[in-house]
């Protein structure tokens, strides 16, 4: 029975991704991907790119005021005791180095960008600040 179960998964896989190929799409994103998030999800929605924040070394102490004056409305952060809820909640997105430089520079389709209000070292400090308050480490 335990076999049967094992094939039947590995079928139920193979067939969900056959849907998705059978889109004609090589190599489909998840939003080509329908239902929503039928296709590979652990592949990251979207590359971002080097910004020149990226090639500087910010200082998260720097950052965690920046990001509670300047992000903490839109977004929780539990280091920074904020909870916004417009954007995703960095907690449990644990973005890059690469992504929040890029985020914060260029902005997304509701973030504002912040290459004008906040100078190179500001934007490198505060992703910083995200990053090691997630998690991560830096580059
Ligand atoms: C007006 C609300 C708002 C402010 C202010 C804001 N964000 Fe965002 N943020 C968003 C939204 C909404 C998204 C989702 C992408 C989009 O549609 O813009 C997002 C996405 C992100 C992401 C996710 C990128 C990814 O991996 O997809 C990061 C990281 C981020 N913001 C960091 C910041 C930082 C750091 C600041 C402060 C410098 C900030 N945000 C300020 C609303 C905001």
């Amino acid at each position: 029975v335990r076999r049967t179960a094992l094939i039947a998964a590995v079928l139920l896989g193979a067939s969900a991704l056959a849907a998705c190929q059978s889109r004609g799409v090589a190599s489909p994103t998840p939003s080509q991907c329908i239902p929503k998030g039928s296709c590979d999800v652990t592949t990251p929605t979207q590359t971002f790119p080097i910004v020149p924040a990226f090639h500087l070394t910010g200082i998260p102490a720097h950052g965690k005021p920046l990001f509670i004056a300047n992000c903490g409305s839109c977004h929780t952060l539990a280091d920074a005791g904020t909870s916004g809820a417009v954007g995703p909640n960095l907690d449990q997105l644990k973005p890059d180095y690469q992504a929040v430089t890029a985020q914060v520079t260029n902005g997304g389709s509701v973030m504002p960008a912040f290459n004008h209000t906040l100078s190179t070292q500001k934007i490198a400090d505060v992703a910083a600040y995200v990053v090691t308050a997630t998690g991560g480490s830096l580059p």
